[in-house]
């Protein structure tokens, strides 16, 4: 693996998974692996857990890691290929990522979506900016359409703590929220399951239907009730209207998971990204509760990440592999 951008960068998703595990287990077991390495994390917007765990995962893998929050101690940068630069912004992106991938032997980008123009966004322009000049490895941390480190710890937690044979009924719900929020861990998340063992239901209101590219496999059903019936995890997010780019359609009433609505499902456990919107998204006595997962489920963020950057320092520098990465297919057109 060279890019870490989607699960479709993953060559066994399982194998990614299973790493964690054993990371978790002992995480100082490739504590060598990243000397005289270095990691950089860049960062386009705010983040706690994103920056926390992958900064952690380096130190695990015993790498050296540079941080950086660009929006605020950057230049300002261009994107446009050509672009007359006689404006605000200070510097292209050819020449920061190329200085930057002469520093650091892998880099991570977190770059959220504008939610203005959904065309510009689906294009992922900063991301592949960066991976195209950069000439190193690159982790999304976060993108403008995907959150695959999320998705994977996700994974991650479902899978240590589902102990039964048949596979588990995993809904992911639309909840309630004050401001428009990126579509990219729905998209992120659907797509990871999509590719899991698992049966995936998503339910939202009306006129929140994602991005058909990332849900397809997944039941989806406006009728939260009969989606969460005999549910056995339930992921808890809020997302933006995607057809109605960006938007808020509704304050969404009726739509916050409660302890009733609880009661239909197969005891199931509770997920959520974090941050949450206390008392909007999801109750205090939900987040608190005996079912909820989601400290777990950040503290494998760590275990997750370290699997990621263990894969790029052991498999980058091969020689190319038969397969290109979905995320080298696009950038270079392939
Ligand atoms: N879940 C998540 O990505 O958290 P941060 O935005 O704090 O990194």
């Amino acid at each position: 693996m060279k890019y870490f951008t989607t699960v479709n960068d993953v060559k066994n998703i399982h194998d990614l998974v299973q790493d964690a595990l054993l990371l978790k287990k002992s995480p100082f077991s490739h504590s060598h692996l990243g000397k005289h390495k270095t990691l950089g994390l860049i960062f386009l917007n705010p983040s706690l857990r994103t920056r926390l765990s992958t900064q952690k995962a380096a130190l695990n893998l015993g790498m050296q890691v540079i941080v950086m929050n660009i929006d605020k101690e950057g230049w300002g940068l261009e994107f446009e290929d050509g672009a007359i630069m006689n404006g605000s912004s200070v510097e292209h992106i050819r020449d920061a990522a190329a200085v930057m991938g002469q520093y650091c032997d892998i880099l991570g980008i977190r770059c959220f979506p504008g939610l203005t123009n959904r065309d510009e966004d689906d294009k992922e322009q900063v991301l592949l900016s960066f991976m195209k000049h950069c000439k190193v490895p690159v982790v999304s941390l976060e993108s403008a359409t995907l959150h695959p480190l999320q998705s994977l710890a996700d994974l991650v937690t479902i899978t240590e703590t589902w102990k039964e044979k048949r596979k588990p009924k995993v809904v992911l719900t639309w909840a309630p929220h004050i401001k428009a929020l990126p579509q990219a861990v729905p998209n992120s998340f659907s797509e990871w399951m999509c590719k899991a063992p698992v049966d995936l239901v998503i339910t939202h209101p009306p006129g929140y239907e994602l991005n058909e590219e990332y849900t397809r496999g997944a039941h989806i059903t406006h009728n939260q009730e009969e989606a969460l019936k005999d549910a056995d995890y339930v992921y808890v997010k809020n997302w933006s209207s995607y057809s109605k780019y960006g938007q808020i359609l509704s304050n969404g009433e009726g739509w916050m998971l409660t302890a009733e609505k609880m009661a239909k499902t197969s005891d199931a456990k509770i997920m959520h990204c974090l941050p949450v919107r206390r008392n909007v998204e999801l109750s205090d006595a939900l987040l608190d509760g005996p079912h909820s997962l989601v400290q777990q489920q950040a503290g494998n963020r760590l275990w997750a990440a370290q699997a990621v950057l263990k894969d790029l320092l052991m498999h980058n520098g091969q020689p190319q592999q038969v397969i290109q990465s979905e995320s080298e297919k696009i950038i270079y057109g392939l």
